[in-house]
């Protein structure tokens, strides 16, 4: 498994298995699949309500923690500093750990101006060794701006909608430019997306001897990004990590990139559940 560094001197699992829309109750055996088909990191939320099924497949599995990269991620409600810190120590009972490898703001929502602080909880909850990087998801350069014009500290990792014909190309310079590391969410198109469909990628997937999904998650390592697809039958999960073993080449790069799809989720601008 490829790993990548992050700012603060970590590394990531270049690959992770996604766990948003996994049924609670499906969670301990989906995750257990991951880990015995190779997976070492996986991505949860409080918001996903399967931390403590993630927490059961880790607890009962044989691999050393350290070897493990898990994330969750701080929800909406919770951004307010009284919600924030005791929401992460509920997360870590339900995740049965001593410290979660990285904990994300889920989403800006600046509509509440509550991120700046709730990332100072963060902070302190890095300090405290209780997670051992912290980031964000789904913000934009003004709010990443505002975190390091008030806070003076940089997030490891932004987790963002990314997938062929939604590339974020702006947002992954700006990225670079500031030794952030992208983290693709929704990289096939998301539940009930037609991506995979695409008429350009059944001729590359077929010359290549891979699916539609592996040139997709093949493309997502090759442009850098940490990428977290979801499945729920073994065969995909299996599938799915079966991407260490070919490349693409730039116009191949450049055929998956030519996909057209759009924005699946909400807009971190206006999105304000809570
Ligand atoms: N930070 C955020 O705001 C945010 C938002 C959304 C997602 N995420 C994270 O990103 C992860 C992935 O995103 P996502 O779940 O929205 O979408 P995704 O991984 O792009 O797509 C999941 C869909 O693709 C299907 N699929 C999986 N492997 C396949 C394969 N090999 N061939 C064909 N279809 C396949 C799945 O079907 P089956 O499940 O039926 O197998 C499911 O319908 C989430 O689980 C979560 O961890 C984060």
């Amino acid at each position: 498994m490829e790993e990548l560094l992050m700012n603060d001197g970590r590394s990531i699992p270049q690959l992770g298995y996604g766990v948003f829309q996994v049924d609670p109750a499906e969670t301990e055996e989906l995750v257990s699949i991951a880990l015995e088909a190779g997976y070492r990191h996986i991505d949860t939320a409080q918001a996903y309500r399967n931390e403590q099924g993630v927490g059961d497949a880790v607890r009962k599995s044989a691999i050393s923690r350290d070897a493990l990269f898990i994330t969750t991620k701080l929800w909406n409600p919770n951004q307010p500093v009284d919600r924030a810190m005791a929401s992460f120590d509920e997360s870590l009972e339900k995740l049965q750990l001593d410290y979660v490898d990285l904990f994300l703001i889920h989403w800006p929502q600046p509509m509440f101006d509550e991120y700046v602080d709730a990332w100072k909880v963060l902070e302190k909850i890095q300090s405290e060794g209780r997670a051992k990087s912290i980031g964000v998801s789904n913000f934009n350069v003004d709010h990443l701006q505002r975190l390091f014009d008030e806070t003076g500290t940089v997030p490891a990792i932004n987790q963002i909608e990314l997938h062929p014909g939604f590339d974020q190309a702006e947002l992954r310079d700006f990225h670079r430019k500031h030794n952030i590391l992208t983290e693709s969410w929704s990289p096939i198109g998301g539940t009930g997306g037609s991506l995979l469909d695409s008429p350009e990628l059944m001729p590359l997937a077929q010359s290549k001897g891979k699916s539609p999904a592996q040139i997709v998650l093949r493309w997502h390592l090759q442009l850098g990004c940490v990428v977290i697809p979801k499945a729920s039958k073994r065969e995909r999960i299996e599938q799915n990590i079966d991407i260490f073993d070919f490349e693409l080449d730039e116009e191949e790069m450049r055929t998956v990139s030519a996909v057209r799809s759009d924005r699946t989720g909400p807009d971190p601008r206006t999105f304000d559940m809570r």
